[in-house]
């Protein structure tokens, strides 16, 4: 058993028992009867990385959630690695979906985690993952084994969109200076199947609004002869995909990035199980875009999905009414090249053109952010790959990923630096959904791994 190793045995419950308490905190940044919540949680992170070693920690308050700063500065003539997480976690609900209370961490073994997995909101989305970098900071800061210098930037808006972190970025060019940044925030194959997240998607996040009469009406007095809302929202989107899949709005695809044959037969080669992925999920078949693999389908292609859609009568029984107004949330996921604000124009005004005289639409965009995509030939990718060899065994496979981080491109615009994913969730950790989870071998795992990412990327800097 080598340092690091035995380092982590001897402290394991503790590491375990200090985000049980972390998670315990209910963080939700997108509802604000849970401020409080949020504050007490960045005050929290900003405590752990004073106790792990930080020699200048601070909250830095924004027009929102606020995010902790903390960093280790040991001599400025050695690289900098910038660390960034969130600290905020999704919304619980449906709160009767949780075998345990979202917020009253328990431990669980599951077929996929025979060693036990944290169940609780944010358990890896991303508190735990966030708390796997300030552990492994403790491990290097106690032993000794700090090559370089690092920066902790923590947000608790991420799930929100990061409205305020791209002007703290903006306005803090010089105090984020670094030569990497690294986040833990995605996901890996499967515990025996290491891999580095290569890519995330963009985002472009609508909401629309269908008004017909000015009131709600007797469906049985005016049903037929006017417009019916929630007919025509149905009917409007239901046009927004064609026959293949495809979507319909005109632009939507000029800019998408076409991979080569070889990019796809290299994509091809990660393994994937279609039969269980199909009982995971206990659905007979899966769907999508014509002429795409389901891993194309969601990294490498572009997607428009409903979120969430309501109006007219929902409680309990029956009532017969035709609506005045109806909703939907929408959201688009982009590659590389697409340009969010585009999209969401490209939408808007393709939304309101499709809808029929006797309806008004409004749409309003909610938040979005460009894709990203990291290249392999980086000594940041390098230093992870080599990190992963060493605690793995295995090297580690590149993916796309379909999720989106959206800030990771604005971090490389303002920044100029390459952020390397080294995620160690699982996609059945069940993120944003109820029983969230996260392995306690993924969680330690990515303890032991991230130390070496500092070694190898210090020693490929020279
Ligand atoms: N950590 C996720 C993103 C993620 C998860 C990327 C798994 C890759 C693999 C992040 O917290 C998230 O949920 N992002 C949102 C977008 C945000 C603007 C709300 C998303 O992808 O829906
Ligand atoms: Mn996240
Ligand atoms: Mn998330």
């Amino acid at each position: 058993m080598n340092q690091i190793q035995s380092y982590i045995k001897e402290h394991k419950n503790r590491f375990i028992n200090e985000l049980i308490e972390l998670l315990k905190i209910p963080s939700i940044s997108a509802d604000s009867n849970y401020k409080i919540d949020v504050l007490k949680t960045a005050e929290a992170v900003k405590n752990s990385l004073e106790n792990a070693g930080c020699n200048h920690v601070e909250i830095c308050q924004t027009n929102g959630h606020p995010i902790v700063y903390g960093e280790k500065i040991i001599d400025t003539g050695l690289p900098t690695v910038l660390v960034y997480g969130h600290y905020d976690v999704q919304p619980a609900d449906p709160i009767n979906l949780w075998n345990s209370p979202p917020f009253e961490p328990v431990i669980k073994k599951t077929d996929i985690h025979p060693e036990g997995a944290i169940f609780a909101r944010g358990a890896c989305d991303d508190k735990g993952q966030m708390y796997m970098h300030v552990k492994a900071f403790e491990y290097m800061v106690s032993n000794n084994q700090l090559p370089c210098n690092v920066k902790f930037m923590i947000e608790g808006e991420e799930e929100v969109g990061s409205p305020n972190l791209g002007p703290f970025v903006k306005n803090n060019r010089d105090k984020l200076k670094n030569d990497v940044i690294l986040i833990s925030d995605t996901g890996m194959i499967a515990n025996d199947i290491p891999s580095i997240t290569t890519g995330l998607r963009g985002l472009s996040y609508v909401e629309v609004e269908v008004t017909g009469p000015n009131r709600d009406l007797h469906s049985g007095l005016y049903g037929g002869a006017v417009a019916n809302p929630v007919n025509i929202l149905a009917k409007m989107i239901a046009s927004l995909h064609d026959e293949n899949n495809h979507i319909t709005i005109p632009g939507f695809y000029d800019k998408v990035e076409e991979l080569s044959k070889e990019e796809r037969a290299e994509m091809a080669k990660a393994p994937f199980n279609l039969e269980n992925y199909k009982k995971a999920l206990d659905i007979e078949a899966v769907y999508g875009e014509a002429g795409y693999t389901t891993n194309e389908r969601n990294a490498i292609r572009p997607t428009l999905d409903v979120n969430g859609i309501w109006g007219g009568y929902i409680g309990e029984g029956a009532k017969t009414v035709i609506a005045s107004k109806a909703y939907a949330k929408i959201s688009m996921r982009l590659v590389p090249h697409q340009d969010w604000k585009e999209i969401t124009d490209l939408f808007t005004k393709h939304f309101t053109s499709i809808a029929p005289k006797g309806v008004k639409v409004k749409v309003t965009p909610h938040h979005g952010g460009h894709g990203y995509v990291t290249p392999i030939d980086s000594i940041g990718f390098q230093a992870a790959s080599k990190a992963y060899e060493a605690t793995f065994g295995k090297t580690p496979i590149p993916q796309r990923s379909g999720g989106s981080i959206p800030i990771v491109s604005l971090f490389e615009q303002e920044l100029k630096s390459k952020t390397i994913l080294m995620g160690f969730g699982l996609d059945s950790d069940a993120i944003h959904s109820p029983n969230e989870h996260f392995g306690i071998f993924n969680y330690l795992k990515g303890i032991e791994t991230i130390p070496y990412f500092y070694k190898y990327f210090t020693e490929l800097s020279k």
